[in-house]
């Protein structure tokens, strides 16, 4: 209603929020506490049995923009149904993301659908915009990967990121896997068949709901005997008691019997350590390591983990456990120069913490208008600049984010008015 959606902002109307992620995307309004819609970051297209994922940065730039072109259109015409014209955009992005994505996504947003201003700011800053605090060591747990990044005093320490290709694709891969070796399947005509006799793969989403009805995330002692009795020669090494194994209905003649063996232990591969001795847990400490010495204590104090595989039962309570168990290690015991780690709860769900502060941001009009990229400042120059550009002027349309954060988180969390 316009009447309604000028009050108090001065006719603007309020900017879109996009979470682009590789599994799924996140869209809604600023200023509201949770996104519209939450799809599957991924489009069919005619001919083609599987739908293609949107989020892919191995494809030539033709197909990509034809690909995000039907995307956004379809995330403003059947989720948002409002005009693109009419509002401004804040594109929250990982600091890993390539620059021909996002430039082909500007374009996308600029040049079809003729945006009045896009921001595009690192998922891992606005993250802490949730919190009111302005340190914070940030992990991203989402699905092609986990990324540690260390935000001090709003200032993302980029030197200090970490990653490794440990999310909800691995988690997958690793299931289907278990899956096909061990499981037996149930039909009309006959009982305990082999899973690959039944049926030739297991779609990705079926994966996903088994793991997210079934799995969970064991606790520190019982992750430990798990992959030691896994890695002992001739089973030496005895393994904890399973769970009761389930029973998950295929589809309606088929029923997979879950063994609890697997229910308990795919989620090792996130913490097992690889042969560079790297797992999820000690991502955050090599990032520490990376940062100055006295900025380590307030870092490690306040940790903060978003991404949808951070909402496996279990797993913060583990990856806390993990972090401190690793700390005792001669490794870091000389160099960490902390030993108190805690973690912050985010006022949404882990899958949303992204969008939420991407949407806090948004709705500072005033400051997202003179942060944004423009329209008229994109047709003159044809580029978007580099959020963390020191070399680009600090101009009107140029977005800085990481330089103005403090004085933003004053601004947000200020009481005065
Ligand atoms: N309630 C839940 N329980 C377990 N897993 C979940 C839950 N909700 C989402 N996930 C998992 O989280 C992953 C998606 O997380 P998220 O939406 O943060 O990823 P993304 O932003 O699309 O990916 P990325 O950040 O890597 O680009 C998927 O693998 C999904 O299976
Ligand atoms: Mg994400």
């Amino acid at each position: 209603m316009p009447l309604f959606e000028g009050l108090g902002s001065g006719g603007e109307k309020t900017a879109v929020v996009i979470d682009l992620g590789s599994a799924y995307t996140k869209c809604g309004f600023a200023g509201e506490t949770g996104p519209r819609c939450i799809i599957p970051s991924e489009m069919p297209r005619p001919g083609l049995q599987q739908p293609i994922k949107v989020v892919q940065y191995n494809i030539n730039t033709d197909e990509l923009y034809s690909t995000l072109k039907d995307f956004i259109h379809m995330l403003y015409f059947r989720h948002l149904l409002v005009n693109p014209r009419d509002r401004r955009v804040v594109v929250v992005e990982s600091v890993l993301c390539p620059s021909h994505f996002r430039d082909t996504l500007a374009k996308v947003l600029f040049k079809h659908f003729e945006v009045p201003s896009v921001l595009f700011t690192p998922s891992h800053l606005v993250s802490v915009l949730t919190l009111g605090i302005n340190s914070a060591l940030v992990m991203d747990c989402g699905y092609t990967e986990t990324l540690v990044l260390p935000v001090y005093e709003g200032i993302p320490i980029l030197s200090a990121w970490e990653a490794l290709p440990l999310g909800g694709k691995a988690i997958h891969k690793e299931l289907e896997g278990l899956l096909v070796e061990q499981c037996t399947v149930d039909t009309d005509s006959k009982t305990g068949q082999s899973l690959p006799s039944v049926i030739s793969s297991i779609p990705e989403e079926v994966v996903e709901d088994i793991k997210a009805r079934t799995c969970f995330v064991s606790d520190l002692q019982r992750g430990l005997k798990i992959q030691e009795a896994r890695f002992s020669r001739e089973g030496t090494v005895e393994r904890p008691a399973p769970p009761p194994d389930v029973d998950y209905p295929l589809d309606g003649e088929k029923i997979i019997h879950i063994k609890g063996s697997i229910r308990d232990s795919v989620m090792e591969v996130l913490f097992e350590q690889d042969n560079e001795e790297k797992s999820v847990a000690s991502l955050v400490l090599d990032a520490l390591v990376k940062c100055p010495i006295d900025a380590r204590k307030t870092l490690s104090e306040n940790l903060v983990v978003v991404g949808g595989t951070a909402m496996l039962p279990g797993f913060l309570h583990r990856l806390l456990a993990e972090i401190r168990r690793l700390a005792e290690k001669p490794r870091y015991q000389q160099t960490l120069a902390t030993k108190s780690f805690r973690l912050h709860s985010p006022p949404a769900k882990p899958n949303c913490t992204v969008w939420l502060g991407g949407a806090i941001f948004g709705a500072l009009q005033d400051i997202l208008g003179s942060r944004s990229v423009s329209r008229d400042y994109y047709h003159q120059t044809g580029r978007i600049p580099d959020w963390c550009c020191l070399t680009t002027p600090p101009s009107e349309s140029v977005c800085d984010t990481s330089k103005t954060l403090p004085s933003l988180m004053k601004r947000v969390f200020s009481t005065e008015k």
